[in-house]
């Protein structure tokens, strides 16, 4: 069998090239082949120097993560790194693309490393649950310093080539990849200069300011909080220095590793990575389907969310015509977005000059003639059907043929909104996250009608505006906001029969919440929630239990932190909940008048009754195909409900749980309680069945 690794010969330079596409991930075949034509070249006696890249568009880009919870085959990457280091020819690692985890880990056994401008470095690792676990731990303080070191493999983000040959990772920018890198390989063998191997010395590791891993342990436990892997980073790079010699700093680099590897944090982390790439396949939209060129967009309605919109398209340059019906409304709208801008600029996010350079694209209307020629246009105006209908009514006449008509609603259904127009299959669902300048889930919603051109086109311009794209079905509150109901009932349910509001929102601020329902709606605003409410009371089926408690809340003017009040109390100029004796009173009489009897909640309870609503909520969107595979659901919680990536979402967390373990508390509460939210769903009770688990599901 062909090896992925080849050997090739430049004058006297040996290049050997790994070609393992599309990211030259590290696999057992890769590993062998990176040993075995490493020792070809210093058997071959024309050649005086080796180069190491990467073939296609990058080097390598990591261990093959999809090896990972397999059993271990040979060799090791620590075995394939020890062959690089004492090899006695000049190695050059030659860095284009990206060199991540492992793949930057077997640079740094090179002698020495090149990039090119464009190329970048990192060790992603903890962003997978893990730390870099090839040495990276111990080699990168020793040549770019402690403080580097802790920013960069806590934090995963990579480094452009010319910041990491300022920190000392590169040693030379070349102009082009390979034939630099053997230029650069010939003057060593000219110059007669050293093998250098970062392992045998200490390199910048005794600069490190003692007091410096206590602060990024302080630091990461707030702001990761309960994740594992930070911490575990920081006390590899701790062990670097603090260990008498390399090989035992690695050592315990190793059991740090294989500590995390064994986690369930790992195995969420990884599935949240696959994740969001599997995401973007759509199983009856082929690769390849045809999609429409955007190059301008028209906004409607500049308000918290058209606003936001707005600003992904300025930021990715293209150009936005916005339209709001009264000219107050629309410089009101603008001059957030300017503001929003010039305080990214004082925080030092980018210049002055670029602030102005977005604003330009921007053009303000309250014309509808000033939209027409726009590829797309995004509704965002009041949730309210009749409002949207005659919107779209009008957008049928006037854009031109082809735009995409986009409604941002939260909730409605796309099908009625795209029956006004003769064109429904240019209608789709773009449902943005506020601020959706900010967060990265765009859930796009398909009508029953909606072109796989429609959609192909809408999910790649999210991804080139920078988001995470999840394709839902149209239903009342698609795949996001319909499990949110559920899962607020509950949390209003606990509060009837017991709970305090900061009781059930710690549960979930511990699990991993971003925070728990009852902060998030005073952060939202409870007034949106009590409308809403007040439409369904008209409809509301006889004998269904219904919660009047917010309700009371809002009518007593506590609207959440915009009015100082809500579900907490709020001081002055802070967003600080704070429990408030005046919402104790009011919940205990509201259980009194419903004749609810309070007694004692547990933990356990709050977060099954959470956790498991979510859950039941969405294995029903499952089976009725409103979500793909359950990890669209999950993708959807991790990026536009604060759902801790290292819980992997609602979907991973049941299968971790134990699918029959979950549907024995969910039929528990479904006895208990009678309620049709607790009535097992169908594809749980199948799944169980059948000993499988959400990843098992397929349609
Ligand atoms: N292992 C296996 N598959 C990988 C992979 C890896 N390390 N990195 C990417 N892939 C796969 C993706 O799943 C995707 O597959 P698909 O086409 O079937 O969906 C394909 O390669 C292309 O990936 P992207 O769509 O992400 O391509 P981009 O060009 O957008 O991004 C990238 C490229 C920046 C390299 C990005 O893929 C990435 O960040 N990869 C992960 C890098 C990483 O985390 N490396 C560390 C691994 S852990 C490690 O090395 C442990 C060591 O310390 C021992
Ligand atoms: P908003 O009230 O802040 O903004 C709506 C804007 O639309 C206002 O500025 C209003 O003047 C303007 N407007 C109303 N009718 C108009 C018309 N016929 N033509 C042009 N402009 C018009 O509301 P928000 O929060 O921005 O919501 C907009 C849409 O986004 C709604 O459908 C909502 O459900 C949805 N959404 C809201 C989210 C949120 O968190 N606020 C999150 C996701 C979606």
């Amino acid at each position: 069998m062909s090896s992925p690794v080849v050997l090739e010969k430049r004058g006297a330079v040996g290049v050997i090239l790994v070609q393992n596409p599309p990211v030259n991930a590290l696999s057992q075949a890769v590993r062998q082949g990176l040993r075995d034509r490493l020792a070809e070249a210093l058997a071959d006696d024309s050649i005086t120097a080796v180069v190491l890249a990467g073939d296609g568009r990058t080097f390598i880009a990591g261990a093959d993560i999809r090896e990972f919870g397999k059993p271990m085959t040979a060799p090791g990457l620590n075995e394939v790194i020890q062959d690089y280091e004492n090899a006695t020819k000049p190695v050059v690692a030659a860095i284009h693309g990206t060199a991540l985890g492992g793949g930057l880990e077997t640079a740094f056994a090179a002698h020495y490393r090149v990039a090119v401008a464009k190329g970048f470095v990192g060790l992603p690792e903890v962003k997978l649950g893990l730390l870099p676990g090839a040495g990276g731990t111990q080699r990168l303080p020793r040549v770019a310093g402690v403080e580097t070191a802790l920013k960069m493999i806590t934090s995963g983000d990579m480094l452009p080539a010319p910041l990491a040959q300022k920190a000392g990772i590169v040693d030379a920018i070349v102009d082009e990849l390979i034939p630099g890198a053997c230029a650069f390989a010939e003057k060593l063998v000219a110059d007669g200069a050293p093998l250098k191997v970062i392992s045998r010395s200490r390199g910048k590791l005794d600069e490190a300011d003692k007091g410096i891993f206590d602060k990024f342990r302080a630091d990461l436990a707030k702001k990761a909080r309960g994740v594992l892997a930070p911490q575990n980073c920081i006390a590899a790079v701790e062990a670097s220095v603090t260990s008498d010699s390399f090989e035992a700093g690695l050592k315990r680099e190793g059991e740090l590793f294989m500590e995390l590897m064994q986690s369930p944090q790992r195995a969420a982390q990884i599935h949240a990575f696959f994740g969001e790439r599997e995401v973007a396949k759509i199983p009856d939209i082929p690769k390849g389907t045809p999609t429409r060129e955007i190059n301008s967009c028209a906004i409607l309605g500049c308000g918290t969310m058209g606003g936001g919109i707005a600003m992904n398209f300025l930021n990715a340059g293209i150009p936005v015509t916005i339209l709001e019906l009264e000219q107050a409304a629309l410089d009101r709208g603008i001059g957030i977005i300017r503001r929003n801008y010039e305080n990214s600029a004082k925080r030092g996010r980018f210049t002055m000059e670029e602030v102005e350079k977005r604003m330009g694209l921007l053009t303000p209307t309250t014309s509808y003639d000033d939209i027409g020629q726009a590829d797309i246009v995004i509704e965002a105006v009041f949730e309210d059907m009749e409002i949207k209908k005659q919107v779209f009514a009008k957008l049928d006449a006037v854009m031109k043929p082809g735009a995409i008509l986009a409604s941002n609603t939260s909730t409605l259904d796309i099908d009625e909104i795209a029956s006004v127009t003769k064109r429904p299959e240019d209608v789709i669902g773009t449902h943005f996250f506020s601020p959706a300048n900010v967060m990265k889930l765009l859930e796009n919603v398909r009508g029953a009608k909606s072109s796989p051109n429609t959609i192909q086109t809408v999910m790649d311009l999210g991804k080139r505006i920078g988001k995470i794209c999840v394709l839902a079905g149209n239903c009342h509150g698609f795949i996001g906001n319909r499990m949110l109901h559920p899962y607020g009932r509950q949390a209003s349910f606990l509060v009837e029969e017991g709970a305090q509001p900061e009781d059930v929102d710690r549960v979930l601020y511990d699990f991993g919440l971003a925070m728990g329902p009852f902060a998030m709606g005073d952060l939202a605003g409870l007034d949106v929630g009590y409308r809403v409410r007040q439409h369904q009371l008209k409809t509301w089926p006889q004998g269904r239990r219904y919660s009047s408690l917010a309700d009371k809340v809002v009518e007593l003017g506590r609207h959440g932190q915009k009015t100082g009040a809500g579900w907490y109390r709020y001081e002055e100029g802070s967003r600080v909940p704070l429990p408030d004796p005046v919402v104790k009173e009011l919940i205990e009489k509201n259980s009194a008048e419903a004749g609810i009897k309070r007694g004692e909640i547990s933990d356990d309870e709050i977060l099954e009754r959470c956790m498991y609503a979510l859950v039941n909520e969405g294995a029903k969107i499952l089976e009725e195909g409103i979500a793909i595979r359950s990890v669209d659901i999950d993708i959807t919680y991790m990026n536009g409900y604060g759902f801790p990536k290292h819980r992997g979402g609602p979907m991973h967390y049941a299968d971790y749980v134990g699918l029959d373990k979950v549907l024995e508390r969910i039929r528990h509460y479904y006895e208990q309680s009678g309620e049709d939210d607790w009535k097992p769903a169908a594809l749980i009770e199948k799944l169980v069945a059948e000993g499988k688990s959400f990843a098992d599901f397929q349609r």
